[in-house]
């Protein structure tokens, strides 16, 4: 009995080591791809259909040799627009190669929109400015609390990128506050007012304020940094943890709407590791659609 006991035991640990290494390794290089589709009424003709790809949190990632999965399923999804959604390297990053190189061939071919996650936000200064440099120089607009109008055919939309203060990431790693709270105020200065007449497209890696983006008045919220909280918890598909070390944290994945605001957080590309893989939780690419709803355009 006690053998069988022994070996029960043995069989159970190896079945838990298996599951956490096999998984870890598909949840941490089998790319997946998710759609979206998000309506507006006020959208203009010209903007029916438009397409943004958002490469979230790739953290350095690499899919297939110079991230060409990755640059295949881009291509695929034909977009008009590019976002890099932040996180794009990891804090301690020297070399930039790998990066760069996903990044020249985006630009090569797209429109490409930047904006800082909160792993830009911590390299080394010059290392910043550099990545601003070498993005700038390929063509890449690096959205620091800037907004755009994007035209097609005299119509236009908005397209508004975020960069809050790093204590807004509320990361213990970095003795951020916890009790930190983002304001209307706060996004008002650093973005000016939304709106009223176009369709905002803001793009802002964090979404733990997606009350005060709503509020602010943004249509569409294109985030990520949750890393879709590392492990999934399948059957309920809910994330477990976010960077800020909240369990269970609200906006983890997928689409929320709140008034006349949809939320998309990409689950991110990257972000795990050896010791702490992601786990249930595939690499996810994001592809949002705009469309007007009006079946005759
Ligand atoms: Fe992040």
């Amino acid at each position: 009995m006690k053998k069988q006991k022994k070996i029960l035991i043995t069989a159970l640990i190896v079945i838990v080591f298996a599951v956490y290494f096999i998984e870890g390794y598909i949840s941490n290089h089998c790319l997946t791809v998710s759609s979206y589709e998000t309506e507006y009424e006020q959208l203009p003709e010209e903007f029916d259909g438009f397409t943004i790809v958002n490469v979230a949190d790739l953290h350095n990632a690499l899919f297939g040799e110079g991230n060409s999965q990755l640059l295949e399923q881009i291509d695929k999804a034909q977009p008009d627009i590019v976002v890099l959604g932040g996180d794009m390297m990891s804090y301690g990053t020297v070399n930039f190669k790998r990066v760069f190189l996903l990044m020249e061939k985006l630009a090569e071919k797209y429109e490409v929109y930047y904006i800082f996650g909160n792993h830009e936000q911590n390299i080394r200064v010059a290392n910043m400015l550099y990545v601003i440099q070498e993005a700038e120089r390929m063509g890449i607009n690096v959205m620091l609390n800037d907004s755009v109008a994007i035209e097609r055919n005299g119509e236009k939309i908005m397209l508004h990128g975020l960069c809050q203060y790093k204590k807004s990431y509320r990361d213990p790693y970095y003795r951020e506050p916890s009790y930190y709270e983002f304001s209307l105020e706060e996004m008002n200065e650093m973005l000016g007012s939304a709106s009223d007449e176009y369709v905002d497209v803001l793009l802002a890696h964090n979404p733990l304020y997606f009350d005060i983006y709503s509020e602010w008045g943004a249509d569409l919220v294109l985030s990520g940094h949750i890393h879709g909280g590392l492990w999934r918890i399948p059957v309920i598909d809910k994330g477990l943890v976010s960077p800020n070390e909240e369990i269970f944290p609200e906006y983890d994945a997928g689409e929320y709407i709140k008034n006349q605001a949809h939320l998309i957080v990409s689950r991110g590309l990257g972000g795990g590791s050896v010791i702490k893989p992601r786990l249930f939780n595939r690499p996810d690419l994001v592809v949002v659609t705009l469309t007007s709803g009006n079946p005759s355009n």
